[in-house]
C-alpha cells in the first residue's frame, strides 16, 4: 500500500477549552509545588512552545525564570531515536534551583532521560517534567513526569504546537492524525 493510496484525516482528541482548563490546574499544581521559590521553566522547542507560553503566564511565582532549549535526534523521523544533542543548550545557571523542563509529549522518554541527566550534572536543587501529552506505550525506561497534562496510550498528535513534518503546529485543539486507506 502506497502512501498516496491513503487520506490523511485529523481527530480532535482535546478541545482548545479542554486544554485551557487543563493548563490552568497544571499551573496551579506547579504553583501549589513550589510558590515563591527560584524557579527556572525550560521550554523544549519547538513543540512545547505553545503550551509553554499559556502555562507561564498563569504561573504566579514572582521568582520564575524561563529558557528554551532545542534538540535533535538522529535516526526514526517521527519519534526520537536514542541518540539526542543539543542543538540550542539553556542559558541560565540552573544550579541550586529547582528546575521545571515543560515539553509537548513525552513518547519513548528518551529525550526527557537526556534533558534530565544533561541538567542533573548542573547541580539543580531538583529537575521536574511537565508535559503536554503523557503517551504511554512507548515508553523505554523510568522517567517519571511530575505534571502530566492529558495521558494517552498512543496516536499521532498535532495541533497546540506540536507537527507533521513541521506542519499543523497553530491548530488550537489537539488532533490526532489517522492515514485510512481509500
Ligand atoms: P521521546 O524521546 O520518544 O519521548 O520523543 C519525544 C519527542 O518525539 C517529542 O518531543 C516530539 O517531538 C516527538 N513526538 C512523539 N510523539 C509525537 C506525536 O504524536 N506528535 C508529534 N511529535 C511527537
Ligand atoms: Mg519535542
Amino acid at each position: 500500500m502506497e502512501m498516496a493510496d491513503k487520506e490523511l484525516i485529523m481527530i480532535s482528541v482535546f478541545s482548545r477549552e479542554e486544554i485551557a482548563k487543563r493548563v490552568t490546574e497544571l499551573a496551579s499544581a506547579i504553583d501549589a509545588k513550589y510558590g515563591e521559590e527560584s524557579l527556572v521553566a525550560i521550554c523544549v522547542l519547538k513543540g512545547a512552545f505553545i503550551f509553554f507560553s499559556d502555562l507561564v503566564r498563569k504561573i504566579t511565582n514572582p521568582n520564575l525564570e524561563l529558557d528554551f532549549v532545542r534538540l535533535s535526534s538522529y535516526g526514526k523521523s517521527n519519534t526520537s531515536s536514542g541518540h539526542v544533542v543539543f542543538s540550542k543548550d539553556a542559558e541560565t545557571d540552573i544550579r541550586g534551583k529547582h528546575t521545571l523542563i515543560v515539553e509537548d509529549i513525552v513518547d519513548s522518554g528518551q529525550t526527557m532521560q537526556f534533558l534530565c541527566d544533561q541538567f542533573k550534572a548542573r547541580k539543580p536543587k531538583s529537575i521536574a517534567i511537565a508535559t503536554l501529552v503523557d503517551k504511554l506505550e512507548r515508553r523505554e525506561n523510568a522517567v517519571r513526569v511530575d505534571f502530566p497534562g492529558f495521558t494517552l496510550n498512543k496516536g499521532f498528535l498535532v495541533g497546540y504546537g506540536m507537527d507533521y513534518a513541521e506542519k499543523y503546529r497553530t491548530l488550537p485543539d489537539i488532533c490526532e492524525l489517522r492515514w485510512q486507506e481509500n
